[in-house]
């Protein structure tokens, strides 16, 4: 009996032979509109060569530890003088280390960015981050008003983006993996960054600092586009929108949310003007009838905390027009 016991395999090791599928599952997680390791502007490129190259020296490293490790437990050679000891800690404790760092230290002296000359961006973009949610501000050449949108970016590629980020309460951290670094959105103060978006495509950007209950909930959408393509989409937001606002004004919406062309108050919540056409709602729901029917009804069952209140109370008739007239603007 104890003989059989031992010759069946343990319950873990039955699921040994399953780990490489395991893996790749995990790995199919990580999709490329948010992975630093998937770069589409050169600075994202930058940090990506970085972290493969420490890898890349931390493997060796490792290896090297281990090796000697391994040498000193299982080799058989005899012991070494005090001279030969001084001269491993010397090398292995002071030179290797120093020689190491310095030269990462340099390298990553290189990957600075070099905007000192001065240099005027393409693209000015103010973005506040709200609780939970990102006012996003377009500046337009030749005195144009700005065009401002919600819960997503759209940049043109190739061009020089310089991001104005602030944010009236508490601090938040604005990240697109795949175009670049994060930066904080700090509370009465500015910070620029600036990315040079490449490669054409959809991204996802995140809130990369804890900033309350709908933290996790705080994602948008970044979209790179050819020149053209920007030019075309800049010149359908600035236009102003049209519909049947009756039942959005009867039931107060305008006291929070503005819509040009139509409401120009409504600076709490964000700009609706063309939340029709945009790709989500809040930044992470689909942009569908249903999505919005439960949006407005219930904004804090989709993003904890959302300042939005929800309208179930309202009849559904009432809802229904005001989902319609949203759901117009395109
Ligand atoms: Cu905003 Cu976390």
């Amino acid at each position: 009996m104890a003989a059989e016991a031992a010759q069946r395999p343990l319950p873990a090791a039955r699921y040994v032979p399953l780990a490489p599928a395991a893996a790749c599952a995990l790995l199919a997680a990580c999709t490329p509109e948010q992975s630093v390791l998937h770069p589409a502007s050169a600075d994202a490129a930058a940090i990506a060569r970085l972290f493969w190259i420490m890898l890349a020296g931390a493997v060796v490293i490792w290896l090297l530890v281990f090796g000697a490790a391994i040498y000193a437990t299982l080799g058989r050679s005899r012991p070494q003088g005090e001279r030969a000891a001084d001269h491993v800690i010397l090398f292995g404790g002071v030179v290797f280390p120093t020689l190491t760092l310095g030269a990462l230290l340099a390298f990553g002296l290189t990957l600075l960015p070099d905007w000192a000359a001065g240099e005027a961006p393409d693209l000015r973009v103010h973005v506040h981050a709200e609780q939970y949610w990102w006012r996003v501000r377009y500046e337009l050449p030749g005195g144009l008003p700005p065009v401002e949108a919600a819960n997503e970016v759209v940049l043109p590629a190739g061009a020089t983006v310089d991001f104005h980020l602030t944010s009236p309460d508490v601090i938040h951290s604005f990240w697109i993996p795949p175009l670049g670094g994060k930066m904080d959105a700090i509370p009465g103060r500015e910070n620029v960054l600036r990315l040079r978006p490449l490669r054409e495509g959809v991204y996802r950007g995140v809130c990369a600092e804890f900033c309350g209950a709908g933290h996790a909930f705080m994602a948008f959408r970044a979209e790179v586009l050819a020149p053209e393509a920007f030019a075309a989409w800049m010149a359908r937001q600035a236009a102003p929108a049209a519909g049947d606002a009756t039942a959005f004004l009867a039931a107060g919406c305008g006291a929070c949310h503005r819509v040009r062309g139509i409401v120009a108050q409504g600076n709490v919540g964000p700009d609706l003007t063309h939340i029709g056409a945009r790709a989500s709602i809040a930044g992470i729901l689909p942009n569908t009838d249903a999505a919005m029917r439960d949006w407005l009804r219930n904004p804090q069952a989709v993003k904890p905390d959302a300042r939005m209140p929800g309208y179930a109370a309202l009849p559904a008739p009432e809802l229904e027009a005001i989902l319609a007239f949203m759901r117009g603007l395109k």
